[in-house]
């Protein structure tokens, strides 16, 4: 028996509860492990499924409904009567192939309540409720029940009745842009459709954050608002405007909500990850971290060409110069972009591009360059651009694949610029949902590793396919290069937001922030300190050093890019506030080293950082990378003063952030 239960949730299994859906029921109550969190499930009087949350002694949500609509309006919401409760309590831990925290326990109270309609057609419905000390989930199951016809899913009713308002940190849901816009932070009770993870500082002093874990073959959803602070599933429908289609049965993807006193907990909240399914690749040898440098920013900047020309960034002469430095400053990895047919000018514009995966562009040999690399002890990231056109990639995904694997490639880049909707399609309906799972797992049957751009969001497929590194989904450093930028407090919002629901190819670390080299008016907004500490802020297995190597040349910050990790064992977060800063520290997997940023919006800022995460018998060398003094995003925001000093975790450690600028420390045992 589950301890946290409450008495009458065995009472009411116990008498087989094949009573009248319309008495009112004492409700089921599920509690957290540690009592922190609670769920109440229960039937209204008119049979419909409601469930209310709550965290102590704050309801955090109010009785929310439940069901869905099909097509010609059949909807299955009410006159249900429970027919079934099953209990369970689940504590185990479970080790990531890579992460941001090695050892991860996933420990839970369950309860699963089969459901069913007491009308003529007699329906069956499950659903499942987790509740974890950090969050609670739940998802619904339509059984296989004999239904011949394909069901066609045109509304998830799920509701979400937040019993406060509070200010939300969102962007727009249906844009063009698919997930890259500015975050605003507004009152729930003013938005209007919005991407998850949504993130809430709730007026009752809370932390929440709603998001889906482990969505596969369905719609993703967005969260519309439908009155005051009460929010709604809104499945991302097909052209047609059917949401879901699909036959026999279904699992909806978990809906979560992750809940914390503070912030920063949402941070190290591993609910998400532990809602996936276990690991399904069984040699995972071939996956793991890495550190990349690119042929792409010189694209971004303008000083070369994705297209064959004067300009072109991929020849084979520049791949060799670049494999040349990655060489000589021990980087594993090294991306090319442009390499292949079909880049031309207008390659940005949303229409029917014909990139061919498997053709050369003139003036780059790939097996050149990928022998030359392998000579040097440096691996080549094949990138797609899909531009989008999915038919054209999926034509020829095996072929362009299989040439990967033939040249010792194991790495893809894969974007999707431009907008599945040309093929009247988002890329986030059931469509782009098969389509992101599809290639990840051919991905899988070729060995190679998956860094999606432009991507369906993470809902933790990791923990299922650790080959999907990383991905964008978010406005990344590209959008200092030739847009009016990402403010300074952009970065302090991601890793409360964005990064909840997965690793984020940002693409940090570029020193010459103001661009010298780029568009008129065009720079980065932070100093380049605050660059060395997103290296640590924003978890990412594959890191890259965006800027171009001249850049880093002579550079002593360099170093920093150099020793930090790409796969750790712990990970802390000691201070933040949402939009205004945040201090990390994580673990490297492989020594005793412990390494830590922090970053400011446009304000500076005096931390005081206890250094009680370090291990209590070991002492550190402090290497400390900093803005040097007067530095700041206007002032000689290039300016890195590096210091060192040794510490143990008695210490404390005073840190000066300058406006827009940032702390990176590497902690070398000695
Ligand atoms: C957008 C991606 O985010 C970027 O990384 C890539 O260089 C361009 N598309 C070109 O494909």
């Amino acid at each position: 028996m589950i301890l946290n239960f409450k008495k009458y949730i065995i009472a009411i299994s116990a008498i087989g509860l094949g009573s009248c859906a319309q008495q009112e029921q004492e409700p089921l109550v599920l509690s957290s492990p540690g009592a922190v969190n609670e769920i109440q499930f229960s039937l209204n009087p008119e049979g419909i499924p409601t469930y209310q949350v709550s965290h102590g002694e704050t309801q955090v949500l109010d009785p929310s409904e439940l069901g869905f609509v099909f097509k010609d309006k059949d909807s299955l919401y009410r006159d249900f009567e429970i027919v079934g409760v099953q209990e369970r309590n689940f504590d185990k831990q479970w080790d990531q192939v890579w992460g941001e925290k090695k050892t991860i326990r996933n420990h839970y109270n369950e309860l699963a309540i089969q459901l069913q309609e007491t009308g003529d057609k007699k329906r069956k419905l499950n659903l499942e409720f987790r509740a974890y000390d950090d969050g609670v989930a739940f998802r619904y199951i339509f059984p296989e029940q004999g239904i011949k016809d394909s069901i066609f899913i045109m509304d998830e009713l799920t509701k979400f009745e937040l019993t406060q308002d509070g200010k939300a940190w969102w962007i727009p849901a249906y844009s063009e842009q698919r997930y890259e816009y500015l975050f605003t932070d507004s009152p729930v009770s003013t938005i209007d459709t919005v991407h998850t993870p949504l993130t809430i500082e709730s007026k009752n002093g809370l932390s929440l954050s709603f998001h889906e874990a482990n969505l596969v073959n369905f719609a993703s959803t967005t969260l519309a608002r439908t009155e005051g602070t009460t929010l709604k599933t809104d499945l991302v429908p097909w052209a047609d405007g059917v949401k879901v289609r699909i036959t026999d049965s279904f699992t909806t993807p978990w809906r979560t909500l992750q809940i914390a006193e503070d912030p920063t907990q949402l941070i190290t909240s591993y609910l998400i990850l532990n809602l996936n399914e276990p690991n399904k690749i069984a040699d995972t040898d071939w996956i793991k971290p890495f550190k990349y440098i690119g042929i792409w920013w010189g694209m971004h900047i303008g000083k070369y060409t994705f297209w064959e020309g004067e300009n072109q960034g991929a020849t084979t002469k520049n791949a060799k110069k670049y494999i040349d430095f990655a060489a000589k400053e021990g980087i594993d990895h090294l991306l090319i972009e442009g390499w292949n047919k079909g880049w031309t000018p207008d390659w940005y514009k949303n229409e029917m591009h014909q990139f061919n995966f498997t053709k050369e562009a003139d003036n780059f040999d790939l097996e050149t360059v990928t022998d030359y690399a392998a000579e040097h002890d440096v691996r080549i990231i094949g990138y797609h651009e899909t531009g989008s056109n999915i038919d054209n990639y999926l034509r020829q995904i095996d072929s362009a694949f299989a040439l990967y694997n033939k040249v010792g490639i194991h790495d893809v880049k894969i974007g999707h610029v431009g907008s599945m909707l040309k093929m009247k399609e988002w890329h986030h309906g059931q469509f782009g949902v098969d389509y992101f799972r599809y290639v990840l797992e051919k991905a899988a049957e070729y060995h190679l590793t998956v860094l999606y751009h432009e991507p369906i969001k993470d809902t933790g497929e990791r923990r299922t396919y650790p080959n999907m590194m990383a991905r964008e989904g978010a406005r990344g450093q590209e959008y200092n290069a030739w847009s009016e930028g990402n403010p300074p407090n952009y970065t302090t919002i991601l890793p409360f937001t964005r990064l909840l629901s997965g690793p984020m190819d940002f693409t940090a670390g570029i020193l010459d922030v103001e661009i010298s080299q780029g568009y008129p008016g065009r720079r980065v907004h932070s100093t380049a300190a605050k660059q060395l500490a997103l290296l640590v802020t924003v978890y990412s297995p594959i890191q890259m050093f965006a800027d171009l190597p001249e850049n880093y040349q002579g550079q002593l910050a360099f170093q920093f890019l150099k020793d930090v990790p790409s796969d750790w064992e712990d990970t802390r977060v000691l201070n933040g506030a949402i939009g205004e800063y945040i201090t990390t520290a994580r673990k490297d997997i492989n020594s005793e080293d412990w390494y830590l940023g922090s970053m400011t919006n446009e304000e500076p800022r005096d931390f005081e950082i206890s250094l009680s995460f370090l291990d209590p018998d070991t002492r550190y060398e402090a290497q400390i990378y900093g803005d040097a003094h007067g530095t700041d995003l206007n002032n000689k925001p290039e300016a890195i003063a590096i210091s060192t000093s040794e510490v143990s975790a008695k210490d404390s450690l005073k840190l000066h952030l300058g406006a827009g600028g940032g702390a990176a420390v590497r902690f070398k045992q000695l």
